[in-house]
């Protein structure tokens, strides 16, 4: 079965079992076809197939949403892990509910959210999230995880570390505290003013992410391909006395910098291997021109890793999950 029309990179790669889930029971009923191994796979909209995959592919599309609004403070979202993300933000801002404005256009599932704590704009998944249905694969029971018990950290979560492989998200809850209050701090939206309504802040982060990445429906993409690397203070003195207009941003008692302005200075925009290239608006983003083979894919990212490495002694990490033949792998991994 191919997995293409799947993932938002449109590269070929072939799993040997595929299903599609739209019910709790079919879910139920897909985790007890016996397979080598299962893949659980949402919007495919931050993953690489790296090769084919040798097991079972289940694609969640379980859908819902319920609004409980009994209380003053808050109103409160269920949502069903299949529900497209970006629809379901949308969706909140028309029904009058603020607050999920700044995460606009994150392509991908809500389900698929939690698990890397989808972050933009000063935003981050962590900052609504009520709790996160988990289905353990094993005992088949379904078990609703606090926001600490999910451990949410920058792009991460129990559901890449312990639980991975071991759960599936099955519905995540949302809670949008009232009164709303505007989040504009962040670079493109400073220049709203104070009074800006959720409206405007939604169509500001749709326009700024429109103009810097790729829709992956016309160029493949998986958005930020690196994480924004976190160095402790020494390794930020040595770069910045060299670099002292590199963009940065406090994380805790170390730096957080911009992978994207570091892959930048390296002249890599526009860059290419094959059919992938890095994008040309944003440099943190490696684009499918049309004809990219995943091997394209992963030798593009090794060089950008070594040219930013060789240029600023920073080791980029990948944000977008490799899987490879027998599941979740590493760049490393598949280069070695
Ligand atoms: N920059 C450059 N050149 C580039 C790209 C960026 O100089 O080619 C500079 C920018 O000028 C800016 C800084 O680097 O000073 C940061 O760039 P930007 O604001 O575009 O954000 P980012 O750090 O590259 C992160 C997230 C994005 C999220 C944006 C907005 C990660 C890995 N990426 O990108 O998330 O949309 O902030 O909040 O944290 C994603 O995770 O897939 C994603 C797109």
């Amino acid at each position: 079965h191919n997995l293409k029309p799947y993932t938002s990179f449109g590269v070929d790669a072939y799993a040997t079992q595929f299903v599609t889930v739209t019910t709790f029971a079919e879910l139920q009923f897909a985790l007890a076809i016996p397979a080598r191994q299962r893949l659980i796979l949402g919007g495919g909209s931050n993953l690489l197939f790296c090769d084919d995959f040798n097991g079972l592919v289940i694609r969640i599309c379980l859908t819902g949403i319920t609004v409980n609004e009994s209380a003053n403070d808050v109103v409160s979202l269920h949502v069903a892990a299949g529900e497209n993300w970006h629809e379901f933000v949308q969706w909140s801002l028309t029904q009058g509910y603020a607050g999920l404005e700044n995460l606009a256009l994150i392509p991908g599932v809500v389900g698929a959210a939690p698990v890397q704590n989808i972050g933009a704009y000063g935003v981050e998944l962590k900052d609504f999230c009520d709790y996160v249905d988990v289905l353990n694969i094993e005992s088949l029971t379904v078990r609703r995880y606090t926001p600490a018990e999910c451990k949410f950290d920058y792009r991460d979560s129990i559901f890449k570390g312990e639980l991975k492989d071991k759960a599936v998200i099955t519905a995540v809850g949302i809670k949008l505290p009232k009164p709303w209050v505007a989040k504009i701090n962040y670079g493109p939206l400073a220049n709203l003013g104070s009074d800006a309504s959720a409206l405007t802040i939604f169509k500001q982060v749709c326009l700024t992410r429109q103009q810097k990445l790729p829709d992956p429906n016309k160029l493949g993409n998986a958005g930020s391909f690196f994480k924004n690397p976190i160095i402790n203070k020494a390794q930020f003195d040595v770069i910045s006395e060299k670099n002292p207009t590199m963009p940065h941003y406090p994380a805790g008692d170390k730096v957080k910098l911009a992978a994207g302005w570091l892959i930048d200075q390296c002249n890599l925009k526009g860059y290419q291997q094959g059919g992938a290239q890095v994008h040309t608006e944003q440099a943190l983003v490696i684009v499918n021109t049309g004809t990219a083979t995943a091997h394209d894919i992963v030798m593009l990212a090794q060089h950008i890793q070594a040219t930013v490495s060789a240029r600023f002694a920073v080791e980029l990490q990948h944000e977008v999950r490799f899987i490879g033949r027998n599941g979740e792998t590493n760049l490393a991994e598949v280069c070695g």
